[in-house]
């Protein structure tokens, strides 16, 4: 059996970098998180949040899945939306999706890909739901990423009715939301919702 080694090395040397530099580093943030963004990705290994957004531990709160979805009925998603509005209070909740995302692709396609279907059926509602733009598309990668765009829009329409974010904006929590891609050709990130959402 392998025992990834190379990985607890990777993970000490990346430690003593952080305490070579504030030796108060870990301890001062074993105490406390109090991140202000909330980042909902893809689970995709080239789409890392922290890394992109060169942000330290301590500065995003995470949730990642196949294709950022935010389901209505996902109490694992919901359950980090409530902790992270309610009781960390962060300031911005951030859907971001990527060009390329193999889920979105999967979903376009009618074969088998097993249980994930219907994970991925979700992403069906969002192509039949903007099916006249799409079908105006007639070259297959644009059509890809453009369903990529529209599925982060629908995202970020559904943490808009989420109760959670309607309750926080009902007690005047100040909370937007945003919608993002991010390009994993150049590590360059979008907004693709011009003004953030603050209320719905
Ligand atoms: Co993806």
């Amino acid at each position: 059996m392998e025992n990834l080694e190379h990985l607890f090395k990777n993970n000490k040397e990346w430690a003593e970098s952080i305490t070579k530099e504030d030796p108060d580093f870990f301890t001062n943030l074993s105490k406390l998180q109090s991140p202000e963004y909330l980042w909902i990705g893809c689970s995709d290994s080239r789409v890392p949040s922290n890394q992109l957004l060169n942000l330290a531990p301590g500065e995003v709160f995470v949730h990642r899945n196949i294709a950022n979805m935010v389901i209505h009925s996902d109490l694992n998603c919901l359950s980090v939306i409530q902790y992270a509005v309610e009781v960390l209070k962060v300031k911005h909740i951030i859907v971001c999706g990527h060009y390329g995302c193999g889920g979105i692709k999967a979903s376009m396609e009618n074969s088998d890909h097993g249980l994930i279907d219907n994970w991925l059926g979700h992403i069906k509602d969002v192509h039949r739901l903007h099916a006249d733009e799409l079908k105006k598309i007639s070259d297959a990668t644009d059509k890809l990423h453009r369903l990529c765009e529209l599925n982060v829009i629908e995202q970020v329409s559904n943490i808009c009715n989420t109760t959670i974010v309607k309750n926080a904006w009902k007690n005047g929590a100040s909370l937007s939301v945003h919608g993002w891609i991010y390009n994993i050709e150049n590590g360059i990130l979008k907004d693709i919702i011009e003004t953030p959402i603050t209320q719905a």
